[in-house]
């Protein structure tokens, strides 16, 4: 399902009210919701909009937040993910931080990368042996990465393991990622993609076009739940 919006905030105000409605949904259930985010630059629109839509902020007391990758840097550094996800969401909501689960960047990685394995595995119901998430949000980088799992380290996208230690092809820098199986057992994966740099290589994914392979994001589809592309009119799929 492919949503588009004429703007970056449209696409928040849209995406927010689809976080809070099934999150409110799977509480009243009587059930826990266990989302993870990703970091970058585009989700703090979301969390900001989620902020300005919440009329009752005891809701995310309830939420359980996971990641879906952290960059390898101390919880406050400047490129950290939880950061960014602490300053746009959870002072803005004044959590209490009692179900926020992150990934710890300043620990030794693959020491961090089996302890949140482990985690997800101890907390988060199972299906067909594999930690499931209520919701998986995502965005893709401009060479197709997701998570981070980048076009070089496609192994990612089929590994035995639920969480790996990745490296960006630019920087070096080390992170933590959820791998593919675990993402494409989510009951609902949601991408947040903008801007006009995109266009190209989501059109190719989208129409599954020869060479698509490619790009891990083209590889994210959920087994069991729904897959779901939230994108702004810059990145609307020049589709032929
Ligand atoms: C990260 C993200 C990464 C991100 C893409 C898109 O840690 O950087 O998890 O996968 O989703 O790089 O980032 P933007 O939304 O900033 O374009």
């Amino acid at each position: 399902m492919i949503h588009t919006f004429k703007s970056i905030d449209e696409l928040a105000v849209s995406l927010s009210e689809v976080v809070i409605k099934l999150a409110r949904e799977s509480i009243r259930a009587g059930k826990p919701f266990n989302i993870a985010l990703s970091g970058g630059s585009t989700p703090s629109v979301l969390f900001e909009k989620i902020v300005s839509c919440t009329d009752d902020p005891g809701l995310w007391e309830q939420v359980n937040f996971y990641w879906v990758d952290e960059r390898c840097v101390p919880a406050y550094h400047i490129e950290s993910n939880y950061r960014m996800t602490d300053d746009t969401l959870f002072r803005p909501l004044s959590l209490s931080y009692a179900h926020v689960y992150r990934m710890m960047g300043e620990e030794e990685p693959y020491a961090e990368a089996e302890r949140y394995e482990a985690m997800l595995r101890s907390q988060l119901p199972a299906r067909e042996g594999l930690p499931c998430f209520n919701m998986i949000l995502l965005g893709m980088g401009t060479d197709g990465h997701t998570a981070s799992i980048f076009p070089d380290q496609m192994d990612l996208l089929h590994s035995g393991r639920i969480c790996e230690v990745a490296r960006h092809p630019g920087t070096g820098q080390q992170r933590i990622t959820l791998t593919g199986p675990v993402i494409n057992n989510a009951d609902r994966v949601c991408f947040m993609i903008t801007g006009a740099e995109k266009a190209s290589i989501l059109a190719s994914i989208l129409e599954d076009r020869r060479g698509s392979e490619k790009y891990p994001a083209a590889h994210i589809k959920p087994a069991w739940g729904t897959l779901e592309w939230y994108l702004d009119q810059g990145a609307k799929p020049l589709f032929r």
